[in-house]
Order: C-alpha cells, then sequence, then structure tokens
C-alpha cells in the first residue's frame, strides 16, 4: 500500500497540498478528481518520491519512504508514474528503444518490455519512430514504459485527455487488466467517464485539500468542483445507481 498521511507541499510560498491523506492498495484502482490546478499532479508526484513533503510523509507498505537515490531508485522499480504530456516523458528515438529503456536499466529481463507493448496494443510498432505516433499511440507506449518496470502500482496522471473515443476504450482496458494483475492504480483525471468505468475508491481534492472519499462517485459535488461531466455520465444522470463503482 502506499499512504500519503498529512502531506504538506508548496511551490515557492504558495501552499498547494494542504494536508492530504490518501492511499492507494494493490488491486484497486483509486481515482483522484478535481478541477485545474487543485493539486492532483503535484500528489502523484509525492507517491513516488518525485517531490518530497514539506511536512508530514508518504508510506510504502508501512515505511515512510527514503529519498536517497538508492531508495528512490527501488521506490520507483515499484511505484511508476506515466505523465500526463507523453512529451515529456518519451525520450529514445524509437517505439523499442522507449520501451526497452527502463527494464534494461534496472536490470529486468527484456520480455517484459515486449509484454508491456502487447498490453497496450502497440505490438509491431517496435521500429516506428516514437515522434511519428498519434497522441494516443504516445500515450500508450508512455504506459508501456511504466508497466514494462513490472511494477507494483501505477500512477497515471489524465491518461485520457485529449484522447478520442477508441483512446479512451483502450485506456480503459489496460487499466482494467492492470488491475487484474494485482496492480495497485492511482489515476489523477477529470474525466467523469473514466472515472465511473475504472474507479473503485473516489477521492476529490480541491485546493490542495481532499474533500471527499468514498467508493461512490458523488455526481453533484464532483460538477461543484469543477470536473467536467460528459456525455455518458450525463446520459446516465436519470439513473443515480450506475454511478455506483464499475457500473456506468
Ligand atoms: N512547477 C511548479 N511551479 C510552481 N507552481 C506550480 C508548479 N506546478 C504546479 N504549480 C501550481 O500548483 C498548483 C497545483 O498544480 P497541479 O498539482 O498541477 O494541479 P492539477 O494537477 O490538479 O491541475 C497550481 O496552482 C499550479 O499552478
Ligand atoms: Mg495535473
Amino acid at each position: 500500500m502506499i499512504e500519503a498521511l498529512d502531506v504538506w507541499f508548496s511551490y515557492y510560498d504558495k501552499d498547494v497540498l494542504k494536508g492530504v491523506n490518501l492511499k492507494v492498495k494493490r488491486g484497486e484502482v483509486v481515482v483522484l478528481m478535481g478541477r485545474n490546478g487543485a493539486g492532483k499532479t503535484t500528489l502523484l508526484l509525492h507517491l513516488n518520491g518525485l517531490l518530497k513533503p514539506k511536512k508530514g510523509e508518504v508510506r510504502f507498505d508501512g515505511s515512510k519512504i527514503k529519498y536517497d537515490k538508492r531508495s528512490l531508485f527501488e521506490l520507483r522499480k515499484k511505484v511508476t508514474l506515466v505523465f500526463q504530456n507523453p512529451e515529456d516523458q518519451i525520450l529514445a528515438p524509437t517505439v523499442w528503444q522507449e520501451v526497452v529503456f527502463g527494464p534494461l536499466n534496472a536490470g529486468i529481463e527484456e520480455d517484459s518490455a515486449k509484454e508491456a507493448l502487447k498490453l497496450v496494443g502497440l505490438e509491431g510498432f517496435e521500429r516506428r519512430l516514437c515522434s511519428q505516433l498519434s497522441l494516443g499511440e504516445k500515450k500508450r507506449l508512455s504506459i508501456a514504459s511504466a508497466i514494462a518496470m513490472r511494477p507494483e502500482f501505477i500512477l497515471l496522471d489524465e491518461p485520457t485527455a485529449g484522447l478520442d473515443s477508441f483512446g479512451f476504450k483502450s485506456v480503459v482496458k489496460i487499466v482494467e487488466s492492470l488491475k487484474g494483475d494485482g496492480k495497485g492504480i492511482a489515476i489523477a483525471t477529470h474525466d467523469f467517464d473514466l472515472a465511473c468505468k475504472v474507479g473503485d475508491r473516489f477521492y476529490y481534492m480541491e485546493d490542495g485539500k481532499i474533500i471527499y472519499e468514498g467508493d461512490e462517485i458523488d455526481l453533484e459535488l464532483a460538477e461543484k468542483i469543477g470536473v467536467r461531466i460528459f456525455y455518458e455520465s450525463y446520459k446516465a444522470r436519470s439513473n443515480r445507481s450506475s454511478f455506483c463503482k464499475n457500473n456506468a
């Protein structure tokens, strides 16, 4: 389990996280929702040690994470983060070089990279240039790179932002498959449809604080805090039970 316990963080002198508590267990999908600027990305960056709390702590399986180079290297093999913008993550020229870079660096066999490409539907893309992929393909490639590390937890930052409905569906499939494999997954998103489809537990963030935590989506509250309600969710509005987990 990964836990954030009373985490405070500020960029310069502006408090961005204000005493946040959140946990992610293996085999569950946690969805973190909130408007732009609420602090979702900043919180995800704490869960794999890319940022260090100003106050409070982050624990992995009950132990406070350490921030020396070696500990962070070990932690990031177990907890991988997929950035919102694949351009921030993809560094290698070709798809194969990109997906195999992490595993080679961490002493993980190449098969893992092959399996990851297959899981995201990019088998056969190995020799393609990353720069020539569509946004949806780039997003899937960055997810593949994270999966190739064989992590126990995967953090996805806005995985469906900018994707069409095929892209959306493939992300849903990937998340379901990872969950079926027993991985713990945390998704920061304002994509209500994604939250409905895959979420087991939900956190709403506003202005650096968690203002709701539960295993059902609260539609009215979500709208109030600026989560965009998309068509599928809108259609289901008359049937509130469809906002229960795994039922949208
Ligand atoms: N690198 C940064 N430097 C300064 N301020 C930042 C930086 N990154 C984010 N912020 C600010 O922190 C707040 C939370 O941002 P973020 O965690 O990205 O929110 P979200 O992911 O929910 O949109 C915002 O006000 C944002 O402008
Ligand atoms: Mg963000």
